[in-house]
């Protein structure tokens, strides 16, 4: 178990270049090397049995509750040091927020290292290029530093990477074209950086293996290449912020793989392929936040199936509302009562997808009615604010037993509050300002022990407002522009 005298002695550079403390822990173990086992005594430190070198270094912050947090790392650098430790697997420096400086070029002649991980430090430079001739590199993240330059098209010839994460730094420019020889990356995230330019067509037709690609805040440009239909093992895909044109390419609806498919905040165009609702994995949709035109999804038989978080809001979507319910209602559960008497009301009951857990469909154009819902579902949030629906807040709405928000703001919803939705008892955010809504706020609200805001704001109720929390202690201005609301916090109702 002799530790060479080369590699220790390296590795006690590059923690000379921080405070002995630094080493010490947060239990006091480690700071002292017991004998010649180093590999024993330092923390994080781990060597071969069999020779004794260091074949792994891991330097993580400890766990955040625990003293003494602030003096933990008073600074430092990542010492050149570093690149003798050549029988290195596993280099991993996270979270070690006041280590600063460049990543060291000397790195490069770790030739076995599978692993280097330098996560949420402060390092800051550009990425060095020689890192290309660490040619066994399987994992590579230097996500959460201050990295900033190019994307070196050098490590396009790393070919055994299969994960690279470079999120949360200042990279500019381009991905390179030698990125197309990474076939076996399964992990790509670029994420809040400030690359720009097209997103290279290649990803669809050389990575084959990626399992996720996330480019989401930058400043890519041009259209999402179709070219991504290829991608068969693709679960999550997000260029979220960032300045994409064009239309959403209906070829993304056949990666069927797609668990996640995040486009929000772009500028794109052009209506929702039909595709995108055969996704039978896809849990999470976000559109919002584009200039989408078109229909909202009309009539599609199988609905998605999986689907959890579905956002569609900030576009210029049209269509009815009832419609798009149905057209992602769950078949196979009963739409029909056989024995009802109603069979036409009974047939228009909606049964949401079992999953889903977040609808928006705000500041669209969407006009219709809400449907009739059926029990069953595990609806949280439901925004349809600031669209042009019509008809009447439906009784069952109260079905949607596990709803916590709920905003019909800004639309032209009429008659009058159901008093079944006193019922609604996990509901904790109420908004149907900005309707045309009548008659009285139903006293039995006074019970909706979770509410915690609510806004009537701008419609055309009545009456007295219930006298309990958090009703009589909500602003003024949640009641402002009705009728005749009066009670607390408005003045008091005249006597009759
Ligand atoms: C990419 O691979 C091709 C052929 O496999 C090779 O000719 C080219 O040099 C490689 N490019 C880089 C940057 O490694
Ligand atoms: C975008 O990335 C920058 C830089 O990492 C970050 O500060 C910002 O919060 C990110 N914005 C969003 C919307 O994620
Ligand atoms: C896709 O994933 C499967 C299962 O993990 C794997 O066997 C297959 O090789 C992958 N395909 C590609 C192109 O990487
Ligand atoms: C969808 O994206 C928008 C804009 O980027 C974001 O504000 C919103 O929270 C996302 N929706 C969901 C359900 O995550
Ligand atoms: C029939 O439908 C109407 C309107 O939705 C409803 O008011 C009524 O209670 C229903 N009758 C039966 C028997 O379900």
């Amino acid at each position: 178990m002799q530790l060479s005298r080369k590699p220790l002695l390296a590795l006690l550079l590059v923690l000379a270049a921080l405070p002995s403390r630094a080493m010490a822990g947060h239990d006091g173990r480690g700071g002292v090397a017991r004998g010649d086992d180093c590999c024993g005594a330092w923390e994080g430190v781990s060597c071969d049995a069999a020779t004794g070198r260091v074949v792994a270094l891991q330097l993580e912050a400890p766990p955040p509750l625990l003293p003494p947090r602030r003096h933990y790392m008073e600074g430092g650098t990542l010492s050149g040091s570093l690149g003798g430790l050549e029988f290195l697997e596993t280099l991993v420096i996270r979270d070690m927020a006041r280590i600063g400086g460049a990543i060291p070029a000397s790195l490069s002649r770790l030739s076995r290292l599978k692993q280097l991980y330098l996560e949420g430090n402060l390092l800051a430079g550009g990425i060095p290029s020689s890192l290309s001739k660490i040619t066994s590199l399987q994992y590579l993240s230097l996500a959460g530093n201050r990295l900033e330059g190019k994307l070196p098209p050098e490590l396009g010839s790393l070919s055994s990477l299969v994960q690279i994460n470079l999120a949360g730094n200042r990279l500019s420019g381009e991905v390179p074209p030698s990125y197309k020889n990474l076939s076996r990356l399964e992990y790509l995230d670029l994420s809040n950086n400030l690359l720009s330019g097209a997103i290279p067509a290649f990803f669809g037709l050389q990575l084959r293996s990626l399992a996720l690609l996330d480019l989401s805040n930058n400043s890519f440009s041009g259209e999402i290449p179709a070219s991504l239909c290829c991608l068969r093992n693709l679960t999550d895909f997000s260029v979220s912020h960032n300045k994409l044109t064009g239309v959403i390419p209906s070829q993304i609806g056949s990666i069927a793989s797609l668990n996640s498919l995040s486009i929000d905040s772009n500028l794109l165009v052009g209506s929702i392929p039909e595709s995108l609702f055969g996704l039978r994995k896809l849990w999470n949709l976000n559109l919002s936040r584009n200039g989408l035109s078109g229909s909202l999804p009309p009539g599609i038989r199988h609905g998605l199936p999986a689907i959890v978080s579905m956002d569609l809001s900030h576009n210029h979507l049209v269509g009815g509302i009832d419609q798009f319910f149905r057209s992602i209602s769950t078949p196979g559960r009963p739409t029909k009562l056989i024995s009802s008497k109603n069979a036409s009301s009974d047939m228009s009951v909606i049964f949401l997808p079992r999953e889903l857990q977040h609808l928006d469909l705000s500041k669209n154009r969407i006009t219709g009615a809400l449907p009739e819902f059926g029990a069953g579902a595990s609806l949280i949030w439901l925004d349809v604010s600031g669209n042009a629906i019509g008809g009447q807040i439906p009784g069952s709405v109260s079905k949607l037993s596990g709803l916590q928000r709920l905003d019909i703001s800004r639309n032209k919803i009429r008659g009058t509050i159901p008093a079944s939705m006193a019922g609604m008892a996990s509901l904790r955010w109420l908004d149907m300002s900005g309707n045309a809504i009548v008659g009285r706020i139903p006293d039995s609200f006074a019970g909706m022990a979770r509410l915690r805001h609510a806004s009537f704001r701008g419609n055309k109720l009545c009456g007295k407002i219930p006298q309990a929390r958090p009703f009589n202690l909500l602003p003024a201005a949640a009641y402002a522009g009705n009728l005749c609301l009066c009670g607390k916090p408005l003045p008091p109702c005249r006597q009759i």
